[in-house]
Protein backbone atom coordinates (compact mmCIF):
# COMPACT_ATOMS: atom_id res chain seq x y z
CA UNK A 1 0.00 0.00 0.00
CA UNK A 2 0.96 3.72 -0.28
CA UNK A 3 1.20 6.19 2.24
CA UNK A 4 0.29 9.44 2.35
CA UNK A 5 3.31 12.34 2.33
CA UNK A 6 3.99 13.97 5.38
CA UNK A 7 6.65 16.06 6.66
CA UNK A 8 7.77 16.57 10.38
CA UNK A 9 10.36 18.25 12.81
CA UNK A 10 13.70 16.86 13.27
CA UNK A 11 15.94 17.18 16.51
CA UNK A 12 18.25 19.72 14.23
CA UNK A 13 15.83 22.10 13.15
CA UNK A 14 15.96 20.66 9.70
CA UNK A 15 12.61 18.82 8.50
CA UNK A 16 12.30 15.54 6.76
CA UNK A 17 9.82 14.45 3.79
CA UNK A 18 8.20 11.14 4.07
CA UNK A 19 6.79 9.11 1.60
CA UNK A 20 5.92 5.57 -0.64
CA UNK A 21 8.67 4.63 -2.58
CA UNK A 22 8.97 6.13 -6.66
CA UNK A 23 10.77 5.39 -9.63
CA UNK A 24 13.04 8.52 -9.23
CA UNK A 25 14.07 7.06 -5.55
CA UNK A 26 16.26 3.62 -7.62
CA UNK A 27 19.68 5.07 -7.84
CA UNK A 28 19.65 6.64 -4.15
CA UNK A 29 18.36 3.57 -3.17
CA UNK A 30 21.16 1.53 -4.70
CA UNK A 31 23.17 3.98 -2.55
CA UNK A 32 21.78 3.89 0.27
CA UNK A 33 21.62 0.35 0.06
CA UNK A 34 25.68 0.19 0.13
CA UNK A 35 26.17 3.01 2.04
CA UNK A 36 24.44 1.49 5.41
CA UNK A 37 25.66 -1.72 4.77
CA UNK A 38 29.30 -0.43 5.05
CA UNK A 39 28.46 1.75 8.42
CA UNK A 40 27.12 -0.47 10.48
CA UNK A 41 27.13 -4.40 11.41
CA UNK A 42 23.68 -3.92 12.93
CA UNK A 43 22.42 -4.92 9.53
CA UNK A 44 22.43 -8.32 7.73
CA UNK A 45 23.49 -7.30 3.79
CA UNK A 46 27.06 -6.69 3.15
CA UNK A 47 28.82 -4.41 0.96
CA UNK A 48 29.68 -6.95 -1.51
CA UNK A 49 26.61 -8.61 -1.36
CA UNK A 50 24.69 -5.39 -2.68
CA UNK A 51 25.69 -6.29 -6.40
CA UNK A 52 22.50 -8.01 -6.10
CA UNK A 53 20.61 -5.31 -6.08
CA UNK A 54 19.90 -4.02 -9.28
CA UNK A 55 17.32 -1.00 -10.51
CA UNK A 56 14.97 -3.54 -12.37
CA UNK A 57 15.03 -5.34 -9.09
CA UNK A 58 14.28 -2.09 -6.98
CA UNK A 59 11.27 -1.09 -9.73
CA UNK A 60 9.79 -4.08 -9.23
CA UNK A 61 10.03 -4.27 -5.17
CA UNK A 62 8.78 -0.96 -5.32
CA UNK A 63 5.72 -1.70 -7.54
CA UNK A 64 4.95 -4.62 -5.05
CA UNK A 65 5.11 -2.88 -2.03
CA UNK A 66 2.89 0.07 -3.39
CA UNK A 67 0.44 -2.89 -4.69
CA UNK A 68 0.19 -4.44 -1.75
CA UNK A 69 -2.60 -4.93 0.51
CA UNK A 70 -0.32 -6.56 3.19
CA UNK A 71 3.00 -4.26 3.92
CA UNK A 72 4.05 -0.92 2.99
CA UNK A 73 7.46 1.22 2.97
CA UNK A 74 8.24 4.85 3.82
CA UNK A 75 11.15 6.61 2.59
CA UNK A 76 12.45 9.76 4.47
CA UNK A 77 14.41 12.99 2.61
CA UNK A 78 16.14 15.57 4.79
CA UNK A 79 18.08 18.00 1.93
CA UNK A 80 16.54 15.98 -0.44
CA UNK A 81 19.32 13.52 0.38
CA UNK A 82 17.68 9.80 1.07
CA UNK A 83 18.12 9.22 5.06
CA UNK A 84 16.81 6.40 5.05
CA UNK A 85 13.35 4.07 4.64
CA UNK A 86 11.32 1.49 6.59
CA UNK A 87 8.83 -1.06 5.99
CA UNK A 88 5.98 -3.33 7.44
CA UNK A 89 4.59 -6.49 6.19
CA UNK A 90 2.31 -8.74 7.45
CA UNK A 91 1.53 -12.07 6.42
CA UNK A 92 -1.79 -13.60 5.15
CA UNK A 93 -1.57 -16.66 6.65
CA UNK A 94 -5.00 -17.75 8.92
CA UNK A 95 -2.90 -18.84 12.04
CA UNK A 96 0.07 -15.64 11.56
CA UNK A 97 -2.00 -12.97 9.97
CA UNK A 98 -1.86 -11.14 13.19
CA UNK A 99 1.88 -10.26 13.11
CA UNK A 100 3.19 -7.77 11.23
CA UNK A 101 7.12 -7.11 11.38
CA UNK A 102 8.99 -3.87 10.95
CA UNK A 103 12.16 -2.92 9.82
CA UNK A 104 14.29 0.42 9.51
CA UNK A 105 17.78 1.83 8.45
CA UNK A 106 19.24 4.94 7.99
CA UNK A 107 22.10 6.25 6.73
CA UNK A 108 25.00 7.13 9.87
CA UNK A 109 24.82 11.35 9.04
CA UNK A 110 21.08 10.82 10.32
CA UNK A 111 21.09 8.80 13.06
CA UNK A 112 20.11 10.58 16.47
CA UNK A 113 17.82 13.27 14.67
CA UNK A 114 14.25 11.56 15.82
CA UNK A 115 13.79 10.15 12.45
CA UNK A 116 13.61 6.41 13.82
CA UNK A 117 11.16 7.39 16.57
CA UNK A 118 9.10 9.15 13.91
CA UNK A 119 8.92 6.25 11.24
CA UNK A 120 8.37 3.70 13.68
CA UNK A 121 5.07 6.03 14.98
CA UNK A 122 3.86 5.92 11.59
CA UNK A 123 4.62 2.22 11.13
CA UNK A 124 2.62 1.56 14.20
CA UNK A 125 -0.45 3.68 13.05
CA UNK A 126 -0.42 1.45 9.36
CA UNK A 127 -0.49 -1.49 11.77
CA UNK A 128 -3.26 -0.36 14.10
CA UNK A 129 -5.69 1.04 10.97
CA UNK A 130 -5.62 -2.89 10.40
CA UNK A 131 -8.04 -5.28 12.37
CA UNK A 132 -6.52 -8.34 12.06
CA UNK A 133 -2.78 -6.99 13.18
CA UNK A 134 -1.82 -7.48 17.19
CA UNK A 135 1.50 -7.02 17.38
CA UNK A 136 4.77 -5.91 15.59
CA UNK A 137 7.47 -8.04 15.78
CA UNK A 138 11.03 -6.94 15.22
CA UNK A 139 14.57 -8.91 15.43
CA UNK A 140 17.60 -6.44 16.21
CA UNK A 141 21.37 -7.67 16.47
CA UNK A 142 23.54 -8.29 19.98
CA UNK A 143 25.27 -4.84 20.62
CA UNK A 144 22.77 -2.68 18.86
CA UNK A 145 22.45 -0.49 21.77
CA UNK A 146 20.76 2.53 20.02
CA UNK A 147 18.06 0.24 17.66
CA UNK A 148 17.42 -0.99 21.18
CA UNK A 149 17.00 2.09 23.17
CA UNK A 150 14.55 3.07 20.09
CA UNK A 151 12.63 -0.34 20.27
CA UNK A 152 12.55 0.11 24.34
CA UNK A 153 11.59 3.50 24.62
CA UNK A 154 8.75 2.82 22.10
CA UNK A 155 6.96 -0.48 23.80
CA UNK A 156 9.15 -3.36 22.36
CA UNK A 157 10.11 -6.07 24.59
CA UNK A 158 12.41 -8.28 23.80
CA UNK A 159 10.54 -12.26 23.90
CA UNK A 160 13.68 -14.63 22.90
CA UNK A 161 17.22 -14.62 21.71
CA UNK A 162 18.88 -16.94 18.97
CA UNK A 163 21.85 -17.42 20.19
CA UNK A 164 24.96 -17.04 17.74
CA UNK A 165 22.77 -15.97 14.89
CA UNK A 166 25.07 -13.28 13.55
CA UNK A 167 28.55 -14.84 12.55
CA UNK A 168 30.75 -11.23 11.35
CA UNK A 169 33.92 -11.25 9.14
CA UNK A 170 36.47 -11.49 12.13
CA UNK A 171 34.38 -14.66 12.96
CA UNK A 172 32.58 -12.56 16.22
CA UNK A 173 29.15 -14.37 16.79
CA UNK A 174 26.46 -12.33 18.12
CA UNK A 175 22.99 -13.14 19.53
CA UNK A 176 19.65 -11.99 17.47
CA UNK A 177 17.12 -10.47 19.95
CA UNK A 178 13.35 -10.68 19.06
CA UNK A 179 11.14 -8.05 20.18
CA UNK A 180 7.57 -8.31 20.56
CA UNK A 181 4.75 -5.01 20.82
CA UNK A 182 1.57 -6.19 21.77
CA UNK A 183 -1.07 -3.21 19.76
CA UNK A 184 -4.24 -4.89 20.94
CA UNK A 185 -5.47 -8.41 22.00
C1 LIG B 1 18.59 2.25 14.84
C2 LIG B 1 18.10 3.50 14.12
C3 LIG B 1 16.98 3.12 13.17
C4 LIG B 1 17.56 4.49 15.16
O1 LIG B 1 17.02 5.61 14.50
P1 LIG B 1 17.39 7.09 15.00
O2 LIG B 1 16.68 8.04 14.13
O3 LIG B 1 18.85 7.20 15.06
O4 LIG B 1 16.74 7.07 16.43
P2 LIG B 1 16.16 8.33 17.25
O5 LIG B 1 16.95 9.54 16.92
O6 LIG B 1 14.70 8.38 16.99
O7 LIG B 1 16.51 7.91 18.73
C5 LIG B 1 15.88 6.86 19.39
C6 LIG B 1 16.43 6.72 20.78
O8 LIG B 1 17.72 6.14 20.75
C7 LIG B 1 18.39 6.49 21.96
N1 LIG B 1 19.75 6.77 21.62
C8 LIG B 1 20.23 7.77 20.87
N2 LIG B 1 21.55 7.65 20.75
C9 LIG B 1 21.90 6.53 21.42
C10 LIG B 1 23.14 5.87 21.64
N3 LIG B 1 24.28 6.33 21.11
N4 LIG B 1 23.13 4.73 22.38
C11 LIG B 1 21.99 4.27 22.89
N5 LIG B 1 20.80 4.86 22.69
C12 LIG B 1 20.76 5.99 21.96
C13 LIG B 1 17.67 7.62 22.58
O9 LIG B 1 17.00 7.11 23.73
C14 LIG B 1 16.65 8.01 21.54
O10 LIG B 1 15.45 8.42 22.13
P3 LIG B 1 15.24 9.99 22.52
O11 LIG B 1 15.29 10.71 21.23
O12 LIG B 1 13.88 10.00 23.11
O13 LIG B 1 16.33 10.37 23.44
C15 LIG B 1 19.25 4.19 13.32
O14 LIG B 1 20.22 4.60 14.21
C16 LIG B 1 19.85 3.30 12.25
O15 LIG B 1 19.36 3.27 11.13
N6 LIG B 1 20.93 2.54 12.57
C17 LIG B 1 21.61 1.69 11.59
C18 LIG B 1 20.75 0.58 11.06
C19 LIG B 1 20.11 -0.22 12.17
O16 LIG B 1 20.74 -0.57 13.15
N7 LIG B 1 18.82 -0.51 11.97
C20 LIG B 1 18.06 -1.28 12.94
C21 LIG B 1 18.26 -2.71 12.73
S1 LIG B 1 17.37 -3.67 13.94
Amino acid sequence: MTVREFVFDLKDGRKALARSPRDEDIPATLDYLYQTACETDYLLRCPEECGKYTPEGEKAFFDRINSSDNGAMIMCFVDGKLAGNCEITWSKGLKTRHRASVAIALRKDFWGLGIGTRLLAELEKIAREQEEILQLELDFIEGNARARALYEKTGFRITGVKPDAIRLKDKTMRNEYSMVKVLKR
